[in-house]
């Protein structure tokens, strides 16, 4: 694989105002890229390190050509998403929606010749029967056809991935087809609805004192695997030096149950919360992980992020976030051991803050 260093590159982010956006801004910038981020809004918690940032509704072809204009590479990020509550309840708008962004944004990628565009797909493209029990298989990418996917979000999902592969087959467009599966960390959305289920339990354990109750959705038995977001931005970048241009899953594959989940942000809250199961919530599939044997084939390399870890540190800045509101209840969380992974130079974490982080070396 070649040196994960983009110097000089022009690029294009968009849903830069979002999640995963705002992150891979910050990661191709500190590779010495020029980045253009664009977003109907912007990053919700600190300003975007973008040195162009345009605000800008992708369902517009026009607006995707505008935004692809001189750049190098594309990833498409942009998508009407949000957690279980939010994408089982509004289907056509938000496919129509995402339907649009990822058919224009293609076209104008290839009418400008791209060199390169990632496609952020979603574990919702796998078939629900493979996912009815907390015991299953984790999923293989070749389970996704003949597909049975998730609800509106997942079908969107699954054609704008044959689409890309499409443009590939037709156009030559270089395209990498990449399968998120719960990616969560610092500065992600943990109120108002799209929040997904570790931000959502970490603002709720934040919110309560000790002895509080705590909603928990479904019988709480209902198991997943969560995906750190520095190590998903390392897979991005990975996958997208390696030339790879089939549909590949990037997520952890340390499988826990939703009340495990919730045990272990109480271990890290220092609270001791009685859980009580709401049944008529949308609690998603029964189960879902990620097999992650292509991702290991293809880069030798996959997600290293404990996810004790990983909620160590989203607890702490999701209390602080709260707490600057005057919601957190104590105790303040101790800083997290930052022991992820071996030492290697001072980077930016996912809060911003200076720390020692390999970022871009973890075997
Ligand atoms: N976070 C996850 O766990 C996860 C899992 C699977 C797939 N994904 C995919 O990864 C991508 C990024 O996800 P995220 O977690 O950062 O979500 P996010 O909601 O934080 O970011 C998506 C961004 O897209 C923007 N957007 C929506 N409509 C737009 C439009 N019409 N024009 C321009 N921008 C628009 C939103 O404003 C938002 O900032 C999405 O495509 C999502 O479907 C995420």
């Amino acid at each position: 694989m070649s040196p994960l260093s983009e110097k000089g590159r022009k690029v294009l982010v968009t849903g830069a105002g979002g999640f995963i956006g705002h992150h891979l801004v910050r990661r191709l910038k500190s590779e010495g890229c020029w980045v253009r981020g664009v977003d109907i809004r912007r990053p919700a918690f600190v300003p975007t390190d973008a040195d162009e940032f345009l605000l800008s509704d992708l369902r517009f072809q026009d607006n995707c050509s505008t935004a692809v204009e001189g750049v190098d590479d594309v990833y498409q990020l942009a998508a009407d998403m949000g957690g279980i509550g939010y994408i089982t309840t509004i289907h056509a708008s938000l496919s129509r929606n995402n339907i649009l962004i990822n058919s224009h944004m293609l076209e104008a990628a290839r009418l400008a010749d791209v060199s390169r565009y990632f496609y952020s797909s979603s574990a919702c493209v796998y078939p629900a029967h493979l996912q009815g029990e907390v015991g299953i298989r984790p999923l293989r990418e070749t389970d996704a056809i003949p597909a049975n996917p998730e609800k509106g979000y997942g079908w969107e999902k699954l054609f704008a991935e044959q689409l890309a592969s499409y443009f590939s087959e037709e156009y030559g467009l270089d395209v990498r087809i990449v399968r998120f599966h719960n990616i969560y960390g610092p500065l992600g959305t943990y109120e108002g609805g799209r929040e997904k289920a570790p931000a959502a339990i970490s603002r709720k354990a934040a919110e309560l004192p000790d002895g509080g109750s705590i909603p928990v959705w479904g019988d709480g038995e209902q198991t997943r695997s969560f995906c750190y977001i520095d190590d998903c931005i390392d897979g991005i970048r990975r996958i997208m030096e390696s030339g790879f241009q089939q549909p590949v899953n990037l997520g952890s594959t340390e499988l826990v149950t939703v009340n495990q989940l919730v045990d272990m942000i109480c271990a890290i809250a220092q609270k001791r919360l009685v859980k009580v199961h709401e049944l008529n919530r949308p609690q998603g599939v029964r189960g879902r992980n990620s097999d992650n044997s292509l991702l290991k084939s293809i880069l030798d390399w996959e997600p290293q992020t404990k996810l004790h870890s990983g909620l160590a540190i989203t607890y702490r800045w999701i209390w602080g976030q709260l707490a600057e509101k005057g919601l957190a209840q104590p105790p303040v969380p101790v800083p997290p051991a930052r022991s992820l992974v071996a030492p290697v130079s001072h980077q930016h974490d996912s809060t911003g803050v200076a720390v020692s982080s390999p970022l871009s070396s973890r075997h």
